[in-house]
């Protein structure tokens, strides 16, 4: 019977420690997520959005013009459209033409082709720039056919061109 006796005495040590080294494991794992995984999730960008909501204030206060459309049932402010340089329109509607002097167009910082226009003064480039002209060599399409662009747009692409010719 003494056999068993120290059979049972052992394995009673031996899963005594497992008890124990499980604690340990478990105690230890928390520590570390305590350290790694929690702050992960606190940094997280979504957490951090939910965690703005609920702590935003309950009440919000709307001034006629001047919300940002961040209140419920308000419409959404108009995307501002980003403004475009008389280099980049110029790039994208009046290369075609004026980059090689195509069909009698002017090319950009050919000087004899553009002193006699720059001579006749920008407000009459942009108008013919803007509404189109038939001269001597050539047509120039009412806004370089781009009829999206803003009579704004034009002149800044006027302006641009004007301004190599310099
Ligand atoms: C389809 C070809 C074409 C495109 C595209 C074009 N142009 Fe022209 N442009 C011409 C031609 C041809 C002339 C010369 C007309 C003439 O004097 O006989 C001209 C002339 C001009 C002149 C001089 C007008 C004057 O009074 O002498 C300006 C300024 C001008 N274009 C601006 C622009 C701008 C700005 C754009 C882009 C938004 C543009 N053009 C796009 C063909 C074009």
């Amino acid at each position: 019977m003494s056999h068993d006796r120290k059979f049972f005495d052992k394995m009673g040590l031996v899963l005594g420690l497992l008890v124990v080294f499980t604690f340990v494991i478990f105690f230890v794992a928390g520590a570390i997520i305590e350290e790694t995984q929690n702050v992960f999730v606190m940094e997280d960008p979504t957490y951090q959005a939910e965690l703005a909501k609920r702590i935003a204030p309950v009440a919000r206060v709307a001034i006629a013009g001047q919300s940002d459309g961040a209140m419920p049932g308000e419409p959404e402010p108009e995307p501002v459209a980003a403004a475009t340089s008389g280099e980049d329109i110029y790039n994208s509607s009046c290369v075609a033409c004026h980059g090689i002097g195509i069909a009698g167009a002017p090319k950009v910082g050919d000087h004899d082709a553009w002193a006699p226009r720059i001579d006749q003064g920008l407000p009459t480039l942009y108008d013919h720039a803007i509404n189109g002209y038939q001269g001597d060599t050539g047509m120039m399409p009412p806004k370089g056919g781009a009829m999206s662009l803003s009579d704004d747009d034009v002149k800044a692409a006027v302006d641009y061109m004007a301004r190599l010719y310099e």
